[in-house]
């Protein structure tokens, strides 16, 4: 028998590309020294853009003191790091590393992985598996590697309407009190830039005996008087049981993290495949990043200023009447609500203005509230940000009348 597999590979990006959703990546070079102004190659051309979607919300990965710790780091210890931690892999810098981000989160132990989203899946999975009759609670908002951890694992799981603390409660309650519970959720959700409620959600987790984890990959390095994050802001880091960070968005690096007890820690260190079957991380990523946790640590600057820019920008989009969420972090999702007319409004920006922001369609927003999801940094002018004002407006109107389901 023929089987056709391109033609099913085909019509899959087909139907993609009818719904709007084909995802076209931009080609972008960095330049030290220049953030956010990049280079966009294109057709064979490379012109200076404005980035203003980035997640190096602070503009880190071009801080002097980390660019300069990870290139001596690559000189004094090459660039790999040679294994897995059990074999070979397990460097100084790593252990450093681990120390330096307990530390900051005033927990007894770290433990690094390759990303945010493995650090999610891997501890997830592995603490609903070893705790076999658990119930998981997770916010309908929750990120793609949270709820990949939680299908991975197959445990029982109930999915409670966004920040609705009633309807976690209303859940909750229909299990026994001695059930294993794991209640997790975000600080900063990514893409509408609202606050999951901590305190709330502490306050039903001790009532019913059940285990938090906080995912806190947009607020660490951004929040919290030493960059500790929205629970450090809060002071209610002590109340959380496994906190969970990037090292890839405010600090610039790449990695994930979980801080927790010993016990928890060494349990996921031993038990999580995502841990212990893959390459540990190079030492000067691990150097480079512990020089970037201690900086924000001390460092302020770019916190407020990113905060000023923040603000700024939403007045400016206040007097062009752009409709945006206004949800006090330092996301700002610039709605659009159709995802042709999104991916039109960003090539736009790009092509006549020189803009850069990708537009933020399905499945990562649901149907309907497509977007453009606006991060302004510390290095942005307010001259970048009026300018960015008028060209969205004119952009906006530009494909005002254009009916794009139509066009279909
Ligand atoms: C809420 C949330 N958690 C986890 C991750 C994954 O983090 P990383 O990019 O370090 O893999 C992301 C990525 O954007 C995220 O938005």
């Amino acid at each position: 028998m023929h089987l056709d597999y391109s033609k099913k590979f085909q019509q899959s990006i087909n139907k993609l590309k009818s719904e709007g959703r084909y995802r076209f990546f931009n080609e972008i070079e960095r330049k030290y020294g220049s953030h956010p102004i990049a280079s966009w190659n294109h057709n064979s051309s490379q012109s200076d853009i404005i980035v203003w979607c980035s997640n190096d919300y602070l503009g880190m990965s071009q801080n002097n003191l980390v660019v300069t710790t990870m290139k001596n780091a690559v000189e004094q210890m090459g660039t790999g790091s040679g294994g897995t931690r059990n074999i070979s892999g397990n460097s100084t810098a790593i252990i450093e590393l681990e120390n330096e981000l307990a530390k900051l989160h005033k927990k007894e132990k770290a433990l690094v992985f390759s990303s945010g989203y493995v650090a999610n899946e891997s501890t997830i999975s592995t603490i609903l598996d070893i705790l076999e009759d658990a119930i998981v609670f997770s916010d309908e908002k929750n990120h793609a590697s949270i709820i990949s951890g939680i299908k991975k694992s197959q445990a029982n799981k109930e999915i409670f309407r966004h920040n609705d603390l009633n309807h976690l409660e209303e859940l909750i309650n229909l299990y026994p009190e001695n059930k294993p519970k794991l209640i997790i959720f975000e600080s900063i959700y990514s893409m509408d830039g609202d606050y999951g409620d901590i305190a709330g959600i502490v306050k039903i987790a001790k009532k019913h005996n059940a285990i938090t984890f906080l995912d806190e990959v947009h607020a660490v390095g951004m929040y919290g008087e030493t960059g500790a994050g929205v629970s450090e802001k809060l002071k209610l880091n002590d109340q959380i049981d496994i906190i969970q960070g990037t090292l890839g968005k405010a600090f610039g690096i790449m990695g994930g993290y979980i801080t927790s007890t010993k016990l928890i820690c060494d349990t996921i260190r031993s038990y999580a495949s995502g841990f212990i079957f893959t390459t540990a991380m190079p030492p000067a990523l691990a150097k480079s990043a512990t020089t970037s946790i201690k900086y924000l640590k001390k460092s302020n600057i770019e916190r407020t200023l990113q905060q000023k820019n923040t603000a700024c920008l939403r007045e400016h989009l206040n007097k062009s009447s752009i409709p945006f969420l206004d949800n006090g972090s330092h996301i700002v999702p610039v709605m659009v609500n159709d995802p042709i007319r999104c991916n039109e409004i960003s090539h736009i920006l790009l092509n006549e203005f020189g803009h850069y922001i990708q537009p933020i369609n399905y499945p990562t927003v649901p149907e309907g509230t497509e977007r453009l999801r606006i991060t302004p940094g510390p290095l942005h002018t307010e001259k970048m940000i009026s300018e960015l004002a008028v060209a969205l407006k004119y952009a906006f109107e530009k494909t005002k009348k254009v009916d794009y389901k139509k066009v279909l």
